[in-house]
Formats: structure tokens, C-alpha cells, sequence
């Protein structure tokens, strides 16, 4: 009897085995016989190739600005290369990557910076998922701007038209491919991904049930030109204008000393960083406050400045403050540190059109020729987007409080446009846009905060567990109707993925603030709630203090942006 059972277990197995095998068979066939068979609409076909799970792909063509060389990749797929046409002086490099354990569900990644680049490791983690996913280069390889120089149709690309193609193509594909349609598209992208992803919301509202956009670089003229002023405020190194790094070390503990005590714990993670209304004049050297932990009347001025609205003459907001806190997670080295930077290319290539462009020019007053300029309507800050809510689409957005590139305050400010703009209030606008400040994340990623949100392959474990991860969570609103009231993180100790958990922390949507319960451990996202609270100090008694004992990030240097992560790449 015993026997006999087990003797049926081991035949079941086998055949389980074998069925799987010729699975898997077939499905090498279709993808080697894909490339001959298929025509993929104004485009060059490549190669169809089927690739194990366990592969380490390598990119040894890829632009070095990229740094991407490699991808291990964690499910069997097959990968589908092709350049597609846009127009007779631009194109784009595609990839479609296929799972073989597809779930019937589309998504598109985004890029980041003015790239440029595949993010492969978005590709990877959302094939392993189970959705078909596709990429491009965005109409140009690697994350310089040079490439928009005299070039429309490649700044047209950038704008809208690469991740459109990408998307209209990659339906395309994915359904000749599995031949059968595809139940529901997705979108998940950060930073410029993010803009693309508000882009497809606000132009091309059919295109997705689902669009995940984070730390979104809307309102894209006045950011470049916010971007861009920072260095003549700061000044060059040697300038008297200029704040070392060691001073803004002293800036940031004055901040801290000031707001972190408003969501009744000291952790240096400030909640809402929009209630600390920051200025440096505490630091002006004096008798009392002595060198080397003070500033001077300009460096001051330049903290200040830093911390104030950029405006227009007439005093309307061009684009907000840089939010306190993000001097902790390279700001510095982003924007403060003397020297231009690529990441005013669009303002050197684009708005004055003009290579040899000295960066320690601009000045904030020529915001108004980025701003009228505006190709293909690149600001990406629309505030009606009734048609996505008609068409049943969900929004799910949400920013790092740390962010040292894309200020996270320039996040809510949309949010109300949209409030004001189609006049609904949260409780509606919850229905299908909400939108989550991730305290303490830098810039998509890393950061002290607990900021494994599941937004990338970050997460605290299952990735299919909708609790722990930021894709599934809008995969269940979508499929489900059960919409996230916040958004899981966790913090690992020395920002170590798998190792010991530091923290958690439940991150609030908009316009809620999180805030410690005033009993519990603080370590523990069930000790604290999303309430409504305003600029008021709460008495010390209310007031834990508390050192997490986690989680920064080991700061990277990529084409001169700051990455904070241990691991991916991200902008
Ligand atoms: C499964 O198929 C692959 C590819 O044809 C082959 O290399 C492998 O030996 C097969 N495995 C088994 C257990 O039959
Ligand atoms: C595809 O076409 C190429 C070149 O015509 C040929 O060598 C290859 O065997 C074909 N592959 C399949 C799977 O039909
Ligand atoms: C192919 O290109 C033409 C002209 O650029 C365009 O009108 C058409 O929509 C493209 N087809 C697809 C499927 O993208
Ligand atoms: C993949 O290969 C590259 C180049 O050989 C190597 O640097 C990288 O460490 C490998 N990655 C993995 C996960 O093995
Ligand atoms: C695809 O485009 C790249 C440049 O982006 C080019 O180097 C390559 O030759 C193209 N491949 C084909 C098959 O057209
Ligand atoms: C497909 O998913 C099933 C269940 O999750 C898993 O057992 C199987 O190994 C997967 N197959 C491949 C080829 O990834
Ligand atoms: C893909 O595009 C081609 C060319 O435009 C078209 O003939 C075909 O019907 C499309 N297939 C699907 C599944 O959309
Ligand atoms: C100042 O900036 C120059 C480049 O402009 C750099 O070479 C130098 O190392 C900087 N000095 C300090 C102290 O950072
Ligand atoms: C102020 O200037 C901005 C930018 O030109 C413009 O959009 C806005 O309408 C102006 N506001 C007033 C009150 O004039
Ligand atoms: C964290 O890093 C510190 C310093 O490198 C080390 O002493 C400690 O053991 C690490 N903790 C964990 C849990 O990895
Ligand atoms: C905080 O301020 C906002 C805007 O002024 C107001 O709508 C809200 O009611 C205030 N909340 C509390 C708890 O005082």
C-alpha cells in the first residue's frame, strides 16, 4: 500500500517532468521560429531568443553611461530585440521580454534622467512576475542630452513618442506572440519614468489600467530650470556663496533639531517634511554660535535660497523648495557641490541650443525660455485627467520625502492641481489616484527610510504578496477593486535586502501625515497612523526618541547623479 503510493507519486512526478519539458519545448520553438515568422510593425527585426531562467545576460554594446553590463535573469523568457522606426532621422532600440509563465498581463518600464537606457533590472523583476514587458532605449542611447541638439524627432521621442511606440508595439507583440489578448496592461516607471508614466495618464489615457509613477519629473521645463539654479547660487568651491559639505552636515542636524519632532518620534525621518518651513539664520556665526559649525551672512543667503519656492517675478511658484532633509541623501553632490552637471543638458542642448552653454550663466530669470519653449508639451503637468478616471484607469503615485533630485514637494503640488483642476475631493479622487509620500527614500530608492516598497525588486519578501510590494498592490486595485490605504516599507538593517529587518513603516496617502501612536515600539508600523496634523510641536512628553539602528545607503556616483541603493541603478 505504502509502496504503491509512493510508486504513483514518483510516475505523477515524472510525468510532471516531462510535461514540462515539452512545455518548455514548444516554447523555445516559438520564440526561435517568432523572428522569422513575424513582422513587427516599422521595425528591424533583430532576434528572438530564448533565454533560461538563471541566465546572466551581458550588454558588451551597451552605452557605458548606462551602466548596465549585465542582468541575471530570474524566469525563462523569450527576448525579443528590434529597431523601430519613428521617423527619417530618429529611432529607437526595443526589447520585448516574453515569459514563458505568462499571466496574461502587459506591462511597459520607463527610463530615467535623460536616458536613454533599458532598465534591464525592471525588465527582469517584472517578467518574474509574470507580465510581458517591454522597454526601450527612448530614442537615444545613454544619458547624455547631446542627442537633442538640432534634433526634434529625438526630442520628440523623449517626450512621449519612445514609451508610446514601445507600448503600441509591445501589445503587438506580445499578443502575436502568445496568440491570445492580453486581460490587463500595467506601467511602472520612476523619476523621467515617472513623467512618462503621467504622460501616458494625462495624452494617452486607454493605453493602461494601471500606471505606477514615482518621484515623477512633471512640471519638466521649471524643473531643469530649478536644476539648473542651483549652481549660480551656490557658486563655484571657491566662491564666498559656497556651503561645504561639512556645513551642510550642520545644516541638516539644525533641521532635524527643528522638525523631526513633529510626528512624535526622533529618528532623523522626517514624516512631512512640507511643516518644517526651514532657514539657516539660527547658523549665522555670533558669539554664541561659533566656527566650524557656523555659516556667514551669504552661505546663509544660499541655504535660504535653497529652502525657498522658485518663483516668477509676479510671485507665482515656478517650481518648489528643495524639501529639508534630502542634504542627508545627496543633494550635495547632486547640485551643491560648485560644478555643472549633466543634468543640465536639456537646458544646455534644448533651451539655449548651444553646446559650449557656461552653466554658471543661467540664471532663474531665463526660467520663462524653458517654460514657453515647452516641446510636445514636455512639462507633463496637466491637472485633468478625467479621461484615465472614465476609462476605470488607477494611479498609483508616490515620491521619496528624501529625494536629493526631483523635489518631493513638487509630488502634492500636482496632487491638489488635479483636486482643484477637476474639483474632487480626496475621499473621490481616492477612487482612482492616490498618491504616497515615502518618508525617508532618496530618489526612487535608498535612503534611512523604510523605502523597500516593492517599487523595484526591493521588497521585504514574496514579491507576489500584493502587501509587500507596490506592483501587486496595483495589480489587486486593477483585478480586485481593493485599493491600497498605504504603502508597506521596510528599512533592513545597514540597508541590507533579506538580512534583519531594521524597521517597518506604513506610508500614508495624501493629504494624511504619518504620526507615532504614543505607545508602541516605533520600530513597528502598527504604532503608527495616518491622521491629520498641522504645524504644532507636540509636548516632549509625546515625543520618542529614538536612533534606528539601520539602513543608510551606500551613496554611488553614476554620470554624476547620487544613487543611494545597494544594488540597482536608479534615477
Ligand atoms: C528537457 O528539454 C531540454 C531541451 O530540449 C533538454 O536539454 C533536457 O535534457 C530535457 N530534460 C529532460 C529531463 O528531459
Ligand atoms: C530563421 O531564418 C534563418 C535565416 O533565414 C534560418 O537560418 C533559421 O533556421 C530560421 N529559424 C527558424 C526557427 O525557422
Ligand atoms: C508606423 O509608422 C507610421 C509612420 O511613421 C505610423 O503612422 C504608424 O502608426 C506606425 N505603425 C505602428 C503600428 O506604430
Ligand atoms: C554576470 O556577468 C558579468 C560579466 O561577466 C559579471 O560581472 C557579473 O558579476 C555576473 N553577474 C552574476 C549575477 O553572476
Ligand atoms: C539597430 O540600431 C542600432 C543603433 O541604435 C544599430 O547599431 C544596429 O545596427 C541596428 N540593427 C539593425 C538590425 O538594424
Ligand atoms: C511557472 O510557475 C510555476 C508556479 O509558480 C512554477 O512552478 C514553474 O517553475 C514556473 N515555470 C517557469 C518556466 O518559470
Ligand atoms: C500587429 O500589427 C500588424 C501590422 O500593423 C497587424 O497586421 C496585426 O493585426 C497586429 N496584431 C495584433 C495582435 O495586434
Ligand atoms: C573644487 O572644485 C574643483 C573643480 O571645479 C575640484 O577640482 C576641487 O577638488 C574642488 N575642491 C574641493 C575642496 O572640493
Ligand atoms: C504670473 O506669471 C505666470 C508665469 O508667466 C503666469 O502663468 C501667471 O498667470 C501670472 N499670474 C498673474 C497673477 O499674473
Ligand atoms: C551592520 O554594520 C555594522 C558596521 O559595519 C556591523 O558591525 C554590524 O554587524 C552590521 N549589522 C548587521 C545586522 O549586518
Ligand atoms: C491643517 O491645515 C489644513 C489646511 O489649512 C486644514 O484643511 C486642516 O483642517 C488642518 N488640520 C488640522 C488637524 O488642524
Amino acid at each position: 500500500m505504502k509502496h504503491s503510493i509512493l510508486g504513483a507519486l514518483a510516475v505523477g512526478a515524472s510525468i510532471a517532468a516531462a510535461q514540462s519539458n515539452s512545455t518548455t519545448n514548444a516554447f523555445m520553438q516559438s520564440c526561435a521560429a517568432f523572428a522569422n515568422s513575424t513582422q513587427i510593425p516599422n521595425s528591424t527585426f533583430i532576434t528572438a531568443t530564448y533565454v533560461p531562467a538563471g541566465t546572466n545576460l551581458t550588454f558588451p554594446n551597451a552605452d557605458p553611461s548606462c551602466t548596465r553590463t549585465s542582468q541575471l535573469v530570474n524566469t525563462a523568457m523569450c527576448r525579443i530585440q528590434a529597431n523601430i522606426t519613428t521617423s527619417s532621422t530618429s529611432g529607437l532600440s526595443f526589447e520585448a521580454w516574453l515569459p514563458q509563465n505568462w499571466t496574461g498581463r502587459f506591462l511597459s518600464t520607463g527610463n530615467g534622467g535623460l536616458g536613454g537606457c533599458i532598465q534591464y533590472e525592471d525588465l527582469d523583476f517584472t517578467t518574474s512576475l509574470g507580465f510581458a514587458s517591454v522597454a526601450t532605449n527612448n530614442g537615444h542611447d545613454g544619458m547624455s542630452g547631446r542627442f537633442f541638439f538640432q534634433n526634434p524627432e529625438v526630442v520628440e521621442d523623449f517626450v512621449y513618442r519612445a514609451v508610446f511606440t514601445g507600448i503600441t508595439v509591445g501589445k503587438n507583440v506580445t499578443q502575436t506572440f502568445y496568440k491570445k489578448s492580453l486581460t490587463k496592461s500595467y506601467y511602472l516607471g520612476c523619476s523621467t519614468g515617472g513623467r512618462q508614466g503621467m504622460k501616458m495618464v494625462q495624452d494617452f489615457p486607454d493605453l493602461f489600467d494601471g500606471v505606477v509613477a514615482g518621484a515623477p519629473a512633471m512640471n519638466f521645463n521649471n524643473l531643469n530650470t530649478w536644476s539648473a539654479h542651483f549652481l549660480p547660487v551656490t557658486g563655484s568651491n571657491t566662491s564666498d556663496t559656497f556651503v561645504p559639505q561639512s556645513l551642510w552636515n550642520v545644516v541638516h542636524d539644525d533641521i532635524v533639531a527643528q522638525c523631526d519632532d513633529r510626528d512624535g518620534v526622533k529618528d532623523g525621518i522626517i514624516e512631512a517634511p512640507d511643516l518644517c518651513p526651514y532657514q539657516a539664520n539660527a547658523l549665522l556665526c555670533s558669539d554664541t554660535v561659533v566656527a566650524p559649525n557656523c555659516l556667514t551672512q551669504k552661505q546663509v543667503a544660499t541655504v535660504n535660497t535653497i529652502f525657498s519656492d522658485l518663483k516668477a517675478p509676479n510671485g507665482t511658484v515656478l517650481y518648489p523648495r528643495m524639501q529639508p532633509g534630502s542634504e542627508k541623501t545627496g543633494a550635495f553632490n547632486a547640485y551643491y557641490n560648485g560644478q555643472a552637471s549633466d543634468k543640465s543638458d536639456w537646458i544646455k542642448f534644448v533651451v539655449m541650443a548651444d553646446p559650449n552653454f557656461d552653466l554658471t550663466k543661467f540664471t532663474p530669470d531665463l526660467w520663462a525660455k524653458a517654460d514657453t519653449l515647452d516641446p510636445f508639451n514636455v512639462a507633463t503637468f496637466k491637472g485633468d485627467i478625467s479621461a484615465f478616471q472614465k476609462r476605470g484607469g488607477k494611479l498609483l503615485h508616490y515620491h521619496g520625502t528624501m529625494d536629493p533630485i526631483i523635489s518631493s514637494e513638487n509630488s502634492p503640488r500636482y496632487y491638489e492641481l488635479v483636486r482643484s483642476t477637476m474639483k474632487q475631493e480626496p475621499a473621490q479622487l481616492d477612487d482612482f489616484y492616490r498618491f504616497f509620500r515615502i518618508s525617508g527614500m532618496g530618489h526612487c530608492s535608498g535612503g534611512p527610510g523604510a523605502h523597500y516598497i516593492g517599487n523595484q525588486r526591493k521588497q521585504l519578501a514574496d514579491p507576489n504578496e500584493p502587501e509587500n510590494n507596490l506592483l501587486m498592490n496595483m495589480v489587486r486595485w486593477v483585478e480586485e477593486g481593493q485599493a491600497p490605504d498605504v504603502v508597506a516599507g521596510v528599512a533592513f538593517m545597514n540597508d541590507t535586502q533579506g538580512g534583519q529587518v531594521s524597521f517597518t513603516r506604513n506610508h500614508c496617502r495624501w493629504p494624511l501625515k504619518n504620526k507615532f501612536s504614543g505607545s508602541g515600539d516605533p520600530n513597528d508600523a502598527a504604532s503608527w497612523k495616518c491622521v491629520s496634523y498641522n504645524n504644532t510641536t507636540p509636548q516632549s512628553s509625546e515625543i520618542v526618541n529614538y536612533v534606528p539602528s539601520s539602513s543608510q545607503g551606500t551613496q554611488v556616483f553614476i554620470s554624476g547623479y547620487p544613487y543611494f541603493c545597494s544594488g540597482s541603478r536608479y534615477e
